[in-house]
């Protein structure tokens, strides 16, 4: 066995003993003849790539004002899915055509363009530099220069009808994602921190409306729950939002299995027990219930409730128990609520600070 010239030991082998370098063995085959493209010969070629590269910018523009129509100009006021209403389903598709055609159009048109620029018009000769770390005044003022001829030969400074349109892209192109990131939540805080319920509002069955008596909640069913007043709240002033709130999961418990802290000792009726149905994570609806185990889970994390220790998080990512809803029943023994919610609904992120902690103080 012999060994390289830095001192490894190779195994022995025509090309291995041959004692050259590699740059010997391997000459830089160099780069292929260049060849110029029509739009480096024809500038009528070069005009038409010009104008077809800006129409793409503009295509991107029009994307993105499409959906700011959809998105600030297309109202979907009334019930969604109404058989004999249909006009707030067909505004609802209207709205989301615009979004996404818009969305589409803008991102299509921007990195179509800039592709068919780079490719038509900026330079098309090869350039190779070695690669080294930029370490010294001259290297840097070295980098500088080169940026600025880049500058310079992609035809940003000499083509003002590119550079215009391009702008203008740029700009629109992200602000749909402003607007998208904006819905992720409510930017009023406060909204969270109040539902419809409130001392006496019965509970009644979603969808149907029927109140509940106490006798109607046996041992292991559960019924999904709305604010009787939830129904005087049209569908133009936020009869969804406040839905999206209040809703609640009932079930009865046997009293014996469950652990109940004295402040709650009288927030259930015999059992009975009343949660926000709003996943402390995220928002999903809570919505499996275990009845063997007492577990209620949230379909989209996986978080697991344990209804025998007040809902606290047995697992998963929530960060905090689901607020519980007192409850008490009325003189013709229908449940009702004892108060709103002692703490914000929905997910924990929303409560940023001490809000839980404030709403628990307003409520003591
Ligand atoms: S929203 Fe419930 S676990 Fe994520």
């Amino acid at each position: 066995m012999g060994s390289h010239s830095d001192g490894t030991p190779h195994q022995s082998g025509s090309v291995a003993t041959t004692g050259t370098t590699a740059m010997e063995r391997f000459p830089d085959p160099g780069l292929p003849p260049h060849r110029p493209r029509l739009t480096d010969v024809d500038s009528k070629a070069a005009k038409r790539a010009e104008r077809q590269i800006a129409l793409l910018f503009l295509i991107s523009i029009l994307g993105s004002v499409l959906f700011f129509v959809g998105y600030f100009g297309v109202r979907v006021e009334g019930p969604i899915y109404d058989v004999t209403n249909t006009a707030p389903t067909q505004r609802l598709q209207l709205q989301n055509l615009l979004l996404g055609l818009g969305i589409a159009l803008a991102m299509f048109g921007i990195g179509l363009g800039i592709v068919h620029w780079a490719r038509t018009l900026m330079p098309g000769h090869e350039l190779v530099q070695s690669r080294h770390e930029i370490r010294t005044e001259e290297q840097r003022a070295e980098a500088q220069s080169i940026l600025a001829t880049i500058y310079d030969e992609s035809g940003i400074r000499r083509r003002p009808l590119l550079r215009n349109t391009l702008i203008g892209a740029a700009v629109l192109a992200p602000l749909p994602f402003v607007g998208l990131l904006k819905d992720l939540g409510p930017t009023d805080l406060d909204v969270l921190k109040h539902t419809l319920w409130d001392d006496g509002v019965r509970l009644v069955r979603d969808p149907s409306g029927t109140p509940i008596k106490a006798s109607d909640v046996t041992l292991g069913s559960t019924f999904h729950v709305v604010p009787e007043n939830l129904s005087a709240i049209g569908h133009n002033e936020g009869y969804l939002d406040e839905k999206a709130k209040a809703v609640v999961l009932l079930m009865r418990l046997d009293p014996e299995t469950v652990n109940v802290s004295p402040e709650k000792a009288d927030w259930n009726v015999d059992g009975i027990f009343a949660y926000s149905k709003v996943c402390t994570h995220v928002g999903c609806p809570v919505a499996l219930y275990e009845q063997q185990t007492h577990h209620l889970l949230c379909p989209c994390h996986q978080s697991t409730f344990d209804l025998a220790n007040e809902c606290e998080v047995i697992f998963g990512p929530a960060a905090r128990p689901l607020p519980q809803l007192p409850i008490s029943v009325d003189d013709e023994g229908y449940l009702v609520a004892r108060s709103d919610f002692h703490e914000p609904v929905g997910p924990t992120y929303s409560q940023r600070g001490t809000h839980v902690e404030e709403m628990q103080g307003e409520a003591n």
